[in-house]
């Protein structure tokens, strides 16, 4: 059976570059992977006045994350930094303190932008924020996807080669690191 791995998508746009790079991932995964690919505009705002009775939706996304095998963060950069809506799931899915539900999941980091920096600032965000709360985060190979804006064609699909070539690889390495956490299939 394939590792089922929550890929996160970090921007609720609906043509958003980041969904198209997600869904080509799931397309381009190796057959030891399933990337189920998660958008976060049903997560309302962590508050933690609610902690001792959280929303519904809170609870769900927890628990989608808790029974997966794997998470990938496939994000834009906004500012300089990650958009605030991924921070936010972040943060709901971190808590209760001391048992966030990214524990122990082997971790992957994909940023993106039409720009010529590919979204650097916003991978290396994540890779502050996630230790305490997250699995392992693979370093090697990073993937910074620059120029992401003339990548896909009219119907969504990845048609820029390098980019498809550049994904596979990181899906390879991906998978040789959730088969290693995961103690095989
Ligand atoms: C609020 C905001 C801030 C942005 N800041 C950056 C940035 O710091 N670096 C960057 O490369 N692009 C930045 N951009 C441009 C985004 O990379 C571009 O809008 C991209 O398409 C957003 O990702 P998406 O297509 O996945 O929605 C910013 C866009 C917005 C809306």
């Amino acid at each position: 059976m394939a590792h089922t791995i929550v890929t996160i998508v970090g921007s609720l746009r609906k043509e958003a570059f980041s969904l198209k790079v997600a869904n080509a991932m799931a397309k381009l995964s190796p057959s030891s992977l399933k990337l189920d690919v998660t958008t976060l505009g049903g997560i309302s705002f962590f508050n933690q006045d609610l902690e001792a009775n959280p929303p519904a939706d809170w609870l769900s996304f927890r628990e989608k994350i808790q029974k997966s095998d794997g998470v990938l963060f496939v994000t834009p950069e906004y500012n300089r930094s990650i958009p605030g809506v991924l921070k936010n799931a972040i943060d709901v899915a971190s808590r209760p303190y001391g048992r966030s539900s990214f524990l122990g999941k082997p971790t992957g980091i994909v940023s993106n932008s039409p720009g010529a920096l590919g979204g650097v600032a916003a991978a290396k965000h994540l890779q502050n924020i996630l230790p305490g709360i997250s699995g392992p985060i693979l370093g090697q190979p990073e993937i910074y996807l620059n120029g992401i804006g003339d990548a896909f064609n009219d119907k969504g699909e990845l048609v820029k080669e390098p980019v498809q070539k550049v994904l596979q690889q990181y899906l390879e390495a991906y998978a040789g690191f959730v088969e290693k956490w995961n103690g095989g299939i």
